[in-house]
């Protein structure tokens, strides 16, 4: 038989919604039952073309469509019992690898065929070896998997570690069920080969053999695809970063100068150079001068507001920071003993600050402050959207947020969609950078500014309606908040076709105003989060919301923005790999930190679910072989 006829053979069956690796099952039983059909016909094996010969070009045509499937990279995992079946799992695949080199050969046209014996004595290895056949190894596989549900159990074990695996849990089980699935096609293709061989060498009738090592085949791949598709329903979809082993600027990145800690005299914060008031009246205002060249003059003023003062004490020592820095101070340690920041050495010397009083009545005192200054500050969002080329069939397939200058973006990483769920290979899609204070850049159009009133940003999980993969995501202002928003297009999941003109948005449109409303995520005396000890987890939920704002006091002299901004690529693992990367459905922003820290503010991935593609249905049912058991001619002499 031609390999093109077995292609034809091979594209029925396309209706149906099957992983690749469930479809070249159910092909492989539609091969099976024609060469069975074939083998127990007198006039085909005396055809003369040589059954064995006609049997491995079959097998052959069989293998390129197994090595068309995208294969897992081998999953080492802490698992006991996964260890167990990979490890049967490998004695197959071994086999299968020295079987296809004497299938390749003998199919080779021209070749000298091989002696009788050598197909006599794989044969038996693959069925009859009571230690090392492939039979046994399919056995113990399938008495490992009646242990205990691995794909629930491995990810209970490995729920820690989706942060290094960087898969997510359902990504995890996907894999592992590709891996078994195929190999137990491997092991189950070898087996029914032999029997037809044997078959064929006329040392038995075999039919009832090849018949209940079929139906058990079934019966157990129909079990595990069960619990595959059970525990893929139930697992977590969601991918995100955790905390790398050292903070870097390819790690994250900060917000700047929004709200920052500033030490201001009263006498400046009034038009009348008066100390009539306190400091806590100062709630809103702005500088007003630089009286008699005090500390004022050693420090650059607050060009914006000057917000929510409130009185220490009357001496200091600041600590200035570097002019580079985006802090003012690095420290200030008060004369009543209370510290701001991380007291230490003060390389640029710390200057004494002191309060006076004018006429015995009037203090003027230094009023620690708020201030919003919007120059040099890294305090923008852009609003431009960012889509995977859908024109070309690419979809969105990590995502990550960068800041380029000034500006925060989001940026993702697109590959082009093809059948079955398969996405080729992955690439980054540099946002382009812009200056806010460029000609023709608008506010509210290409980029959002944040200020005292509008800090708050929108932490939401959105996913695409079924059928649909993620194609995009943007920032949007919704009121006065920064608000994440997710294209969906949807597919053909057969073909991989995506149907551009059917793109929708999609986001969570609930605010703080309304019947249910947004919940609000409070930081607690907030210090950096790359000075944190403790692991920072996710603990945000979705529908919620944080504000920017100042670091604590206490710890930082407020001299930060928080939460800093994770700026890892958040692409699934096998994104890394050149071959192949993985689907999305949907995306979302996070707040990853502990009760002290002011954490980070990241995105998270959500992988395509896959839980309904997976199904190993029966084979054909006119198929189930009625004949009764054969007399066992033994092999071998
Ligand atoms: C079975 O035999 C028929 C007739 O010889 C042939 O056309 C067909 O290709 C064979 N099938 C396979 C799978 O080899
Ligand atoms: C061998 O199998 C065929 C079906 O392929 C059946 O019709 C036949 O009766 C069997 N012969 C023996 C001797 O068991
Ligand atoms: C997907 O595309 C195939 C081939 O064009 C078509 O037969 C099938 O009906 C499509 N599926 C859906 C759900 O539209």
């Amino acid at each position: 038989m031609r390999i093109a006829a077995l292609f034809a053979l091979f594209a029925i069956g396309l209706a149906t919604e099957l992983t690749p690796t469930d479809l070249v099952r159910q092909k492989f039983y539609d091969l099976e039952e024609e060469l069975w059909r074939n083998v127990t016909d007198p006039s085909w094996r005396d055809s003369g073309l040589g059954g064995d010969v006609e049997l491995t070009k079959a097998f052959f045509a069989l293998n390129e469509q197994i090595e068309l499937i995208p294969r897992p990279k081998r999953l080492t995992l802490k698992s006991w019992l996964w260890n167990k079946v990979s490890e049967k799992l490998q004695v197959v695949d071994g086999f299968y690898m020295n079987f296809m080199e004497f299938v390749r050969h003998q199919a080779t046209p021209g070749a000298v065929p091989a002696p009788v014996k050598e197909w006599l004595d794989m044969a038996e290895s693959i069925l009859m070896d009571p230690k090392t056949s492939v039979a046994q190894a399919v056995r113990k596989i399938h008495g490992f998997l009646e242990h205990g549900d691995i794909f629930r159990s491995v990810v209970q074990e490995e729920d820690s570690d989706v942060c290094d695996l960087q898969m997510s849990p359902h990504q995890l089980i996907y894999d592992m069920y590709n891996t078994i699935a195929l190999t137990e096609i491997k092991g189950y293709a070898m087996m029914q080969f032999s029997w037809m061989l044997l078959r064929i060498y006329g040392r038995g009738n075999f039919t009832q053999e090849a018949s209940l090592t079929r139906q058990r085949y079934s019966e157990r791949t129909g079990q595990t695809a069960t619990a595959a598709r059970a525990a893929l329903a139930m697992s977590k979809r969601d991918l995100y970063r955790c905390d790398p082993p050292v903070h870097t600027s390819a790690t994250y990145a900060e917000v700047t100068r929004l709200l920052q800690g500033y030490v201001e005299n009263e006498v400046d914060m009034n038009g009348d150079a008066t100390c009539k008031e306190n400091c806590a009246f100062y709630t809103l205002t702005e500088n007003h001068g630089c009286y008699m060249e005090q500390f004022c003059y050693k420090q650059d003023k607050c060009r914006g507001r000057i917000i929510d003062c409130q009185y220490l004490d009357s001496d200091m020592w600041v600590c200035p920071a570097s002019r580079h820095s985006q802090r003012r101070y690095e420290w200030i340690e008060y004369e009543n003993g209370r510290t701001l920041g991380r007291v230490g050495s003060c390389r640029l010397g710390a200057t004494k600050v002191d309060s006076w009083w004018r006429w015995l009545f009037w203090h003027c005192s230094y009023c620690m402050c708020l201030c919003d200054d919007a120059t040099g500050s890294h305090r923008f969002f852009s609003l431009r959207e960012a889509k995977a080329d859908i024109s070309n069939n690419k979809v969105v397939t990590g995502m990550r947020l960068v800041k380029l200058g000034k500006v925060f973006h989001i940026q993702i990483y697109q590959g082009k969609l093809v059948e079955r769920g398969f996405v080729e290979s992955s690439e980054e899609v540099l946002a382009q950078a812009f200056d806010p204070e460029q000609a023709g850049v608008l506010e509210g159009v290409d980029y959002h500014t944040l200020t005292y009133e509008r800090r708050a940003i929108d932490l939401d999980e959105l996913d695409s309606p079924s059928g649909h993969v993620l194609t995009g995501a943007r920032f949007r202002m919704i009121g006065a908040h920064l608000h994440f928003e997710i294209r969906a297009t949807p597919f053909n999941y057969t073909t991989g076709k995506l149907h551009p003109e059917k793109s929708q948005w999609i986001s969570n449109d609930n605010t703080e105003g309304s019947h249910t409303p947004r919940t609000r995520l409070e930081l607690y005396k907030p210090d950096l989060p790359t000075r944190s000890h403790a692991a920072l987890r996710i603990d945000s939920q979705h529908d919620q919301y944080i504000e920017f704002t100042h670091s604590d006091f206490d710890a930082d002299a407020a001299q930060s923005t928080v939460p800093f901004i994770d700026v890892q690529p958040v692409v699934p693992s096998k994104a890394l790999n050149t071959k192949g990367a993985t689907l999305l459905s949907g995306a979302g922003l996070y707040h990853r930190g502990a009760r002290g820290s002011g954490g980070f503010i990241g995105v998270k991935v959500i992988t395509y679910d896959y839980s309904k593609h997976v199904k190993a249905e029966p084979p054909p049912s006119e198929f189930v072989d009625e004949s009764e058991t054969t007399e066992f001619v033994p092999i071998v002499n």
